[in-house]
C-alpha cells in the first residue's frame, strides 16, 4: 500500500460526514421504523409503552423520545433468553451473551442483516481508527460469547484486512505470533495489553520494536495516562473503542485518528441521550449523566432507550459530523463510597500513573472496619526497579497516598508490591475487590 492510501481523516461513508440536517433527518426516520418494530413485535415493549400511554406514532419528532419509557438489564435477564427478540428465533443466525457477574446473563441476537451492519460498523470504525485494507490484524479480544472478538474479526475482515484469530490468552504465543506475522494493528483490552509488553520485556526485546502501528482499545475503562503509557511503551497509536453488547457489541463509538478528541457515535444506527441517573431527565449536550441508547436499524434485538450506567457526556461533532462523547472513565456501579466520597477506578489509575516509579499493574481492595469502608490500593513497583522495592516502597506508597488524599479527597492504604504480584487479566481487568461481603 503506498502512504497516500493511508493518509487519515477521510470518512469510510459519505454520511459521516453528511450535513447535521441529512443526519437528523435520517435519524428520525430510523427511530419512528424502530420504535414501531420493537412495539409491534415485542410484548415486552408494548406492554411498557401501553403502561406509559404512548405509542409509536406519538413520536414525531427526535425529541418526543423523551416521553418513552426507559429499558434496563433487569428487563432483559427477566426476559431470557429469548424474550427480547423481535423476529422469529430461526431469522436469528447468531447470539451472545454478557457474562453476568450476578445472576442470570443477557442474550442478545442478531439477524443476517445485523450482522452485516455490525461488520460494516466495524469496518468504519477500524478505519476511523486508521486501519487500512492491506493490514495485518492481531486479534486479541476474546472469541466466544463476548463481542469482542467476533466483533472485530468480522470488522477487519469486511474492511479487507489479513485477520489473525488468537482471541485472549496465552500470552508467550501472543508475543511469539507478533514477532512472525508482524501485524499492522493490534485488537485487545488496555491491561491485556499491558501484560503482553510484560511479556515482551521479559523476552528482553522492546516493544517499541515490533511491527505494530495502532492498537485498538476498549471493553473497559482507561484513562489519558493509560493511553500515554501504553503509546510510549509500544510507540504506537492508540485508539479508544466503545460498545456494549445490548446496543450491538464494539462498533457504537470510536476515536478518529486524527484526532483523538472523544468518541465519535456512529449516530445513523444509534441514538444517544444523555440523562440525570437519578431523575431520569434528559440532560442538555454537554452534561455530565449516564448514556442511554435507542437502536435504530436493528432487527432481531431493537433496544428502545437502553440505560448502559456509563457516565460520559456528549459534545458536538469534529472529524466527523456525528456527535461525540467523552472517554468512558467510569461506571454508575463501579462508584465506590469512601467516607462519604464518590470515587472511580478510573481516578485512582491516573494518580498511579503520575508516579514514574509505580507500574499500571493494580487492584482494589474494599473492606469494612466496623461502619466505615476502607479502600486499599495494591499496585506494582517497576520491573526496572524490582531491586529497589524495599527501599522505595515507604516513600512511594506516601506519595501516592499524598496524591489520592489531595487529588480525590479520600485517605487510603497503599500497598507497594513486587512485579508480577497482580494478577494480570486476559480481557476486561477487574479491578476492585469487594471484601465487604465476603
Ligand atoms: O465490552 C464491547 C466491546 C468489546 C467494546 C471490545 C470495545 C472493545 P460488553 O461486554 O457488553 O461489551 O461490556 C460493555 O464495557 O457498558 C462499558 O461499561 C464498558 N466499556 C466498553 N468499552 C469501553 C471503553 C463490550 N472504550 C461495557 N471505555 C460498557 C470504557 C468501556 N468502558
Amino acid at each position: 500500500m503506498n502512504i497516500m492510501e493511508r493518509k487519515y481523516g477521510q470518512p469510510y461513508d459519505r454520511i459521516e460526514t453528511a450535513s447535521v440536517d441529512e443526519l437528523r433527518a435520517l435519524q428520525l426516520e430510523r427511530l419512528q421504523w424502530s420504535l414501531r418494530h420493537a412495539y409491534d413485535n415485542v410484548p415486552f415493549y408494548r406492554r411498557k409503552f401501553d403502561e406509559a400511554g404512548v405509542h409509536p406514532d406519538d413520536l414525531k419528532e427526535l425529541s418526543d423520545l423523551a416521553s418513552f419509557p426507559f429499558t434496563v438489564k433487569d428487563d432483559l435477564r427477566e426476559n431470557y433468553p429469548f424474550g427480547m427478540f423481535a423476529v422469529p428465533r430461526e431469522k436469528v443466525v447468531r447470539v451472545h451473551a454478557s457474562s453476568g457477574t450476578t445472576g442470570r446473563p443477557t442474550v442478545v441476537g442478531y439477524t443476517q442483516n445485523d450482522i452485516e451492519t455490525w461488520a460494516h460498523l466495524m469496518a468504519r470504525s477500524i478505519w476511523a481508527a486508521g486501519g487500512r485494507p492491506g493490514d495485518i490484524a492481531h486479534n486479541a479480544y476474546g472469541y466466544g460469547l463476548f463481542t469482542g472478538g467476533l466483533g472485530f474479526h468480522y470488522g477487519a475482515e469486511k474492511l479487507g484486512c489479513t485477520v489473525v484469530p488468537v482471541s485472549g490468552g496465552m500470552t508467550e504465543r501472543q508475543v511469539q505470533l507478533i514477532l512472525d506475522f508482524r501485524p499492522d494493528l493490534i485488537m485487545v483490552t488496555p491491561s491485556y495489553l499491558l501484560a503482553i509488553a510484560d511479556e515482551f520485556e521479559r523476552r528482553g526485546i522492546d516493544p517499541r520494536e515490533t511491527s505494530l502501528r495502532i492498537g485498538m482499545h476498549g471493553a473497559e475503562p482507561w484513562t489519558e495516562r493509560m493511553r500515554a503509557e501504553i503509546e510510549e511503551r509500544f510507540g504506537i497509536d492508540a485508539i479508544d473503542f466503545y460498545g456494549l453488547s445490548e446496543v450491538i457489541g464494539p462498533g457504537v463509538s470510536v476515536e478518529c485518528i486524527e484526532t483523538k478528541d472523544g468518541l465519535h457515535i456512529w449516530e445513523d444506527h444509534f441514538y444517544p441521550e444523555i440523562i440525570d441517573p437519578e431523575t431520569g431527565e434528559v440532560l442538555p449536550e454537554g452534561e455530565m449523566g449516564e448514556l442511554v441508547f435507542t437502536s435504530l436499524t436493528k432487527e432481531a434485538f431493537p433496544v428502545i432507550r437502553y440505560r448502559t450506567r456509563d457516565l460520559t457526556r456528549l459534545l458536538p461533532g469534529t472529524a466527523r459530523t456525528m456527535r461525540r462523547m467523552e472517554k468512558v472513565t467510569g461506571r454508575d456501579d463501579d462508584m465506590m463510597i469512601i467516607r462519604g466520597v464518590n470515587v472511580f477506578p478510573s481516578q485512582i489509575e491516573e494518580q498511579i500513573l503520575k508516579d514514574e516509579r509505580l507500574s499500571p499493574h493494580y487492584v482494589l481492595e474494599l473492606t469494612r472496619d466496623g461502619r466505615l469502608d476502607e479502600l486499599t490500593v495494591h499496585v506494582e513497583i517497576k520491573p526496572q526497579l524490582a531491586d529497589e522495592l524495599e527501599t522505595l516502597a515507604e516513600d512511594c506508597a506516601r506519595q501516592l497516598q499524598h496524591n489520592i488524599k489531595n487529588y480525590i479527597g479520600v485517605t487510603t492504604r497503599v500497598q507497594i508490591r513486587p512485579v508480577g504480584d497482580i494478577e494480570r487479566s486476559m480481557g476486561k481487568a477487574k479491578r476492585v475487590i469487594d471484601r465487604r461481603r465476603m
